[in-house]
């Protein structure tokens, strides 16, 4: 637990995290990267999610969207990781003890593994009739997000540091 301290600490003082969280504008700017990066991965994950589920973009197969999404919620998901970081270490003590904080970020984890899972099997359920599996899948992933959004306002909400 000492060394995370001294880890923490650290990069609570380091003079670049400092400036960019407490200056106004950059603190703000941090904030809406964040959520617009959320936006993109989320939105990009729930297209192919309905897709699955037979709900959208039906002119295209899947392996048509998926092509288009994929790259755009790994892209973007670096952006949600950078800003996410940057406004941890601007406040990094304020999480060394903070459960919610950490749920979030298994939660964050958990929800990749399930991007990961279905982009690892596009192939396989691209036919007309998409398995039930993808499906299932498609359900997963989307309760998987949207949990981890509310676990992401529920952070600053509940334990006060944000
Ligand atoms: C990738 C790693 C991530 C890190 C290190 C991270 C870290 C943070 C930090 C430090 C804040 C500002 C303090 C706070 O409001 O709690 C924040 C805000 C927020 N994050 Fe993340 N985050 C990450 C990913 C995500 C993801 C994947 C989501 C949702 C799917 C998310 C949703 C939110 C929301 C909704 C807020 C605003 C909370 C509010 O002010 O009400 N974050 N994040």
């Amino acid at each position: 637990m000492h060394t995370l301290y001294v880890i923490y600490h650290g990069l609570e003082t380091n003079a670049f995290f400092a400036w960019i969280t407490a200056y106004g504008p950059t603190s703000g700017g941090l904030e809406l990267f964040h959520y617009f990066s959320m936006f993109i991965v989320v939105g990009s994950s729930f297209y192919i999610d309905l897709r699955l589920l037979g709900l959208a973009a039906k002119d295209q197969t899947l392996k048509q969207l998926a092509e288009r999404a994929f790259p755009a919620i790994w892209i973007a998901m670096i952006f949600n990781f950078l800003s996410g970081f940057t406004m941890f270490a601007g406040s990094a003590t304020g999480y060394l003890i903070n459960g919610w904080f950490y749920f979030k970020m298994v939660a964050t984890v958990v929800c990749l593994l399930s991007v990961w899972i279905i982009q690892r099997n596009i192939a396989n359920w691209d036919l007309p009739k998409i398995p039930i599996s993808g499906k299932v899948m498609a359900i997963i992933s989307m309760v998987l997000w949207i949990g981890t959004i509310l676990i992401g306002v529920e952070v600053p909400a509940i334990t006060g540091v944000g």
